[in-house]
C-alpha cells in the first residue's frame, strides 16, 4: 500500500513520488491551501494540497482530525524549515489523497494527556500518541536485546504451563475452575519457579523465558496483577556465577538499548547493612543521605519516646540528616510527620541546626529540652550535623522505624532536589531466610520456600532459624527492585525441613509439593537463578514512574481492564458447567 514511512522521508528523496499511509495528526485548511501533518509509527511529515491539483485539494479539504489516509505525492524542499520535526526540511505535495477511514470526534485530543481512566478505556487511541509509541518501543528493544544476549549465551527458551498449581511467591493466586474435575481449580503461575527448577533437574542446564506471571496482590505504580519476568535458571552454579553473568547482561543491554552506563562491578550490600543505612532493602543510592543510629547516645535522656525504644531489644532510634533542611517551614515539617504516620510512625521529632557554635541556643527543636548539653552535642556529632541542617528523628520498633524513615528519606530528598541524576545499581545479599509473622504465629519465607540457606546442615538450620541467612539476592536500580533470585535447595531432606520450619506439615507438603520433593531425590543438580521485572526495567529505561506506561493493555490500580470491562460476570449456564456457585459479595 505504501512506498515509505512518513518519518523516514528526507532531503535525499526530493523530487521523488512517494505513497504514505497514516493519520491526520493536524489538518488545516487555510482557504486556498491545505496542510495535513501525516503521522505513522516512524514519525510525522507535512503534506500540502494546492488548488492546482483540484482533486487532491478537494479531498484534503474533507480530511478531519485523525482520519486514516493514504497519500501519494512528490517530495520537495520546504520554504520554511521546521526544526522541531525530523522531516522538517521537506514536505510532500499531494497528488492524490484517499480517505481510508473517517474518524468520528475522538473522546480526547491526542496532543494532550487526559486522565488515566480515559486513556485506559481508549488505550488504542492513547497508544497512537508518539510518547506512548516511544515507551512501548523501548520495551520492545529491551526484550529483543535480552533475548539476543541469552540466545547467544546458549540459554534455552522454554515455555512452562499457565494452567498449573499454586506457586508460592507471597501473593494470592488467580484461580481457574476445572470443568472436567468438579470442585478443582488450576492456579495461574505467580512465577515459573518450580518448573524452571524441574528443567534443571531435566538437564537443560541454562533456561530462560519471557514469562507472564499472575499475582493477586495490592497494586501500586510498580505492580500489576499480571506482569512479565525475564525468568532464568542455571545448573551447576554458585551465586557468584549467576550474579556475574546477569550483571554483565544488564550492563551491556542497558548500554545498548539506552546508552546507560552502569558501574562495573555493581556495589554490594547485605540486607542488614541496607536496613541500617537506608531503612530499605532496595536503597536508592542516588540519594547520599544515610541514617545514624543514636540509641546508645539517648538511652539515659529524658525524652521518653527515645529512652523507651533505645532500651528495647527490638527497638531503634535513628537520626536522618537533611542538609539545608533549616529552610523547611513548620508546615512542611508537619506534613512530613503526617507522611511518616502513613508508614506507622507515632511521631517525627526534629532539630534545626542554625548555628553549632551557638550551642543549645543555636538549635531549634521541640525535643532539645529533653537532652542534656552533652547528649545534644553527642547526637549532633554522631549525625555530623552542620549549620543549616535539619535532623529528623525516628523511634519505634526496628522494622517500623526503617519503614517510615526510609520513606521519609526518599520523599524529602526528592522534594529538596537532592536525588542525583545518575544510574545507581547494586546487589543486596544475605537476606534473612525467614521472617516471623506475628499474626500467623509462624515463619514465612522472605524470598520463597525453595531458596537455600547459607547453613548447609539441617539440624543447625533448625536450631538457628530465627537468624538464618539465605542464599538469595536482589538486583536494585535507583531504588527499584528490578530482579530477585537465589541458589535453590537441591536436597529433598533440606527442602522438607524448610517446609516444616515454615509451618507446612508433611501432609500439606506432600499434597502441594510432593512432586518437587520426589524430583529432588533423583540426582537433582545444584542450581539457582533469578527473575527480572521486565516492566520495571522498561519503565526505568523509558523514564516513566509507572509500569502501566510500558504495558500495552494494563490494568487499573483496582485490577480491572477498562477497555474490555474485565473482569465481568458470567452467565449461569457457564457457572453451572464449571460447578461454581457465586456467593453474593458481603456488603461493607
Ligand atoms: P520475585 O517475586 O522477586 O522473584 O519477582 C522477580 C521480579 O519480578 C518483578 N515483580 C513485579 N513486577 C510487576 N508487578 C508485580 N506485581 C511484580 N512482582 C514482582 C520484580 C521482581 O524483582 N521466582 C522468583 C525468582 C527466582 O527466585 O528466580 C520470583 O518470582 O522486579
Ligand atoms: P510529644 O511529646 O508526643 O508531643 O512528642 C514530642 C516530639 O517527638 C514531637 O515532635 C513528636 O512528633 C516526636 N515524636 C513522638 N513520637 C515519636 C517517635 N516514635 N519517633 C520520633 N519522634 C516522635
Amino acid at each position: 500500500m505504501r512506498s515509505h514511512y512518513c518519518g523516514q522521508l528526507g532531503e535525499a528523496l526530493i523530487g521523488q513520488t512517494v505513497t504514505l499511509c497514516g493519520w491526520a495528526d493536524v489538518a488545516r485548511n487555510l482557504g486556498g491551501i491545505c496542510f495535513i501533518d501525516l503521522r505513522d509509527h516512524e514519525g510525522i511529515v507535512q503534506v500540502v494540497a494546492e488548488p492546482d491539483n483540484a482533486t487532491a485539494y478537494a479531498s484534503a479539504a474533507r480530511v478531519g482530525y485523525e482520519d486514516c489516509l493514504k497519500v501519494t505525492g512528490v517530495v520537495r524542499a520546504r520554504h520554511s524549515v521546521n526544526d522541531r520535526l525530523k522531516t522538517g526540511r521537506i514536505e510532500v505535495v499531494a497528488e492524490r489523497i484517499e480517505i481510508l477511514n473517517k474518524a468520528e470526534t475522538l473522546p480526547f485530543y491526542l496532543h494532550e494527556t487526559p486522565g488515566e481512566d480515559v486513556r485506559l478505556k481508549y488505550r488504542y487511541l492513547d497508544l497512537r500518541r508518539p510518547e506512548m509509541q516511544r515507551m512501548l518501543r523501548t520495551r520492545v528493544a529491551l526484550v529483543r536485546a535480552l533475548r539476543r544476549h541469552l540466545d547467544a549465551a546458549g540459554f534455552q527458551d522454554i515455555e512452562t504451563p499457565i494452567l498449573t498449581k499454586a506457586t508460592p511467591e507471597g501473593a494470592r493466586d488467580y484461580l481457574v475452575p476445572s470443568r472436567v474435575h468438579p470442585g478443582e481449580f488450576f492456579a495461574l503461575p505467580q512465577s515459573p519457579q518450580l518448573f524452571k527448577q524441574l528443567l534443571m533437574m531435566a538437564g537443560f542446564d541454562r533456561y530462560y523465558q519471557i514469562a507472564r506471571c499472575f499475582r493477586d496482590e495490592d497494586l501500586r505504580a510498580d505492580r500489576q496483577p499480571e506482569f512479565t519476568q525475564l525468568d532464568m535458571e542455571f545448573a551447576f552454579v554458585t551465586e557468584q556465577d549467576i550474579q556475574g553473568f546477569v550483571e554483565e547482561m544488564i550492563r551491556s543491554v542497558l548500554k545498548e538499548v539506552a546508552g546507560i552506563e552502569l558501574a562495573n562491578p555493581f556495589p554490594r550490600m547485605t540486607y542488614a547493612e541496607a536496613m541500617r543505612l537506608y531503612g530499605s532493602d532496595k536503597p536508592d543510592l542516588r540519594i547520599a543521605w544515610t541514617f545514624t543510629d543514636i540509641a546508645e547516645l539517648v538511652k539515659g535522656c529524658e525524652f521518653k519516646v527515645f529512652t523507651d525504644w533505645a532500651n528495647h531489644a527490638e527497638g531503634r532510634v535513628v537520626a536522618l540528616r537533611v542538609p539545608g533542611g533549616v529552610a523547611l517551614s513548620r508546615k512542611q515539617i508537619d506534613d512530613y510527620g503526617a507522611y511518616c504516620a502513613k508508614y506507622g510512625a507515632k511521631g517525627l521529632a526534629w532539630m534545626k541546626v542554625e548555628s553549632r557554635a551557638g550551642g543549645r541556643a543555636g538549635i531549634a527543636s521541640p525535643i532539645a529540652k529533653f537532652l542534656s548539653d552533652a547528649t545534644l552535642e553527642a547526637v549532633l556529632d554522631a549525625a555530623q550535623a552542620a549549620d543549616g541542617d535539619l535532623l529528623f528523628f525516628g523511634a519505634g520498633p526496628y522494622k517500623t522505624v526503617c519503614d517510615f524513615m526510609g520513606a521519609l528519606r526518599l520523599k524529602a530528598a526528592k522534594d529538596l532536589g537532592q536525588v542525583e541524576n545518575a544510574w545507581k545499581p547494586l546487589w543486596v545479599t544475605d537476606f534473612p531466610m525467614f521472617e516471623w509473622d506475628e499474626e500467623a504465629q509462624r515463619y514465612v519465607a522472605l524470598h520463597h520456600p525453595f531458596t537455600a540457606p547459607k547453613i548447609d546442615d539441617i539440624a543447625e538450620l533448625a536450631a538457628n532459624a530465627r537468624i538464618a541467612v539465605s542464599r538469595g539476592y536482589d538486583m536494585v536500580l535507583n531504588g527499584n527492585e528490578i530482579g530477585g533470585g537465589s541458589v535453590r535447595i537441591h536436597s529433598s531432606a533440606m527442602q522438607a525441613k524448610v517446609f516444616e520450619l515454615l509451618g507446612i506439615g508433611p501432609e500439606e507438603a506432600e499434597a502441594k509439593f510432593g512432586f518437587l520433593l520426589e524430583a529432588l531425590r533423583y540426582g537433582a543438580p545444584p542450581h539457582g537463578g533469578i527473575a527480572f521485572g521486565i516492566d520495571r526495567i522498561a519503565a526505568l529505561v523509558a523514564g516513566t514512574e509507572s509500569i502501566r506506561d510500558v504495558i500495552a493493555f494494563p490494568k487499573t490500580a483496582s485490577a480491572q481492564c477498562l477497555l474490555t470491562s474485565a473482569p465481568s460476570p458470567i452467565d449461569d449456564g457457564q457457572l453451572a458447567e464449571l460447578h461454581v456457585q457465586v456467593r453474593p459479595a458481603a456488603k461493607g
